[in-house]
């Protein structure tokens, strides 16, 4: 039986709460150190691969599930980040975000949002970029989240999505037993329902690739033809 929208309106709430409780404490927590912080450098790398494949000039990135900010802040050193938008549901993390963001040498082009990832508040074909980290798996309405990823990407732009594996013996136990257990209602996607959701959204040349840090995450990039 498909979910009700009560139910996942549920989800999202519960979410929410674990990661306004969070939000003070979370730069400083292990589990960012250990696993979190290696896939912001992860999604750096991509971008970085990225934009060495295109003609030189100016990119805007939205990172969805943004957290504190962590990815966005790396990215402000790229003096070819015109705009960076962080937007998280979580209004604590939204606004430690935005608190970073104002400290940063040019606040100006830095923006920290509280919002939906399944209702992104922005028009069609705003970003080159879209990243999203360890963060899909709190989402009920994930084709829907992708399919907004999709909506304000620019033709030729890239989506990186870094999430658990849960495709091996370990990843299972990780995510599909542990985490769920604390986090509860979270659903880490296969490594091929992940491709299907990309593939039904639009995009092309997905690649997926596993990475190892303390517990492996599978590392999803897309392009928007
Ligand atoms: C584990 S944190 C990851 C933060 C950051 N991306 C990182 O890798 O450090 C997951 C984040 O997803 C956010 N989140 C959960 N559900 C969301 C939703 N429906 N829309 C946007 N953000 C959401 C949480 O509030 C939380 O800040």
């Amino acid at each position: 039986m498909a979910p009700t929208d009560h139910h996942r309106q549920r989800v999202k709430t519960h979410a929410r709460s674990h990661f306004e409780k969070w939000a003070l404490s979370y730069d400083r927590s292990r589990l960012n150190e250990v696993v979190f912080f290696p896939s912001v450098r992860r999604c750096q790398e991509e971008i970085l691969r990225w934009k060495a494949q295109r003609p030189k000039g100016a990119f805007r990135a939205l990172d969805v599930g943004c957290g504190t900010g962590t990815l966005l802040s790396v990215l402000e050193a790229d003096p070819d980040a015109e705009l960076l938008v962080g937007l998280d549901y979580a209004e604590g993390m939204a606004r430690r975000a935005h608190e970073k963001f104002t400290a940063a040498d040019e606040p100006e082009r830095m923006m920290a949002v509280r919002g939906d990832s399944e209702r992104l508040p922005f028009v069609d074909a705003a970003f080159d970029v879209v990243t999203c980290c360890n963060s899909f798996h709190h989402y009920p309405h994930q084709e829907r989240a992708v399919a907004e990823f999709f909506r304000v990407l620019r033709p030729g732009g890239m989506l990186v999505l870094i999430d658990g594996f849960r495709d091996n013996v370990i990843g299972w136990v990780i995510f599909d037993v542990c985490v769920a257990m604390v986090e509860k209602h979270v659903h880490h996607a296969s490594w091929s329902r992940t491709r299907s959701l990309l593939k039904e959204a639009g995009f092309a040349d997905i690649t997926q690739k596993k990475m190892n840090v303390l517990a492996p995450l599978l590392v999803s990039r897309a392009i928007k033809r």
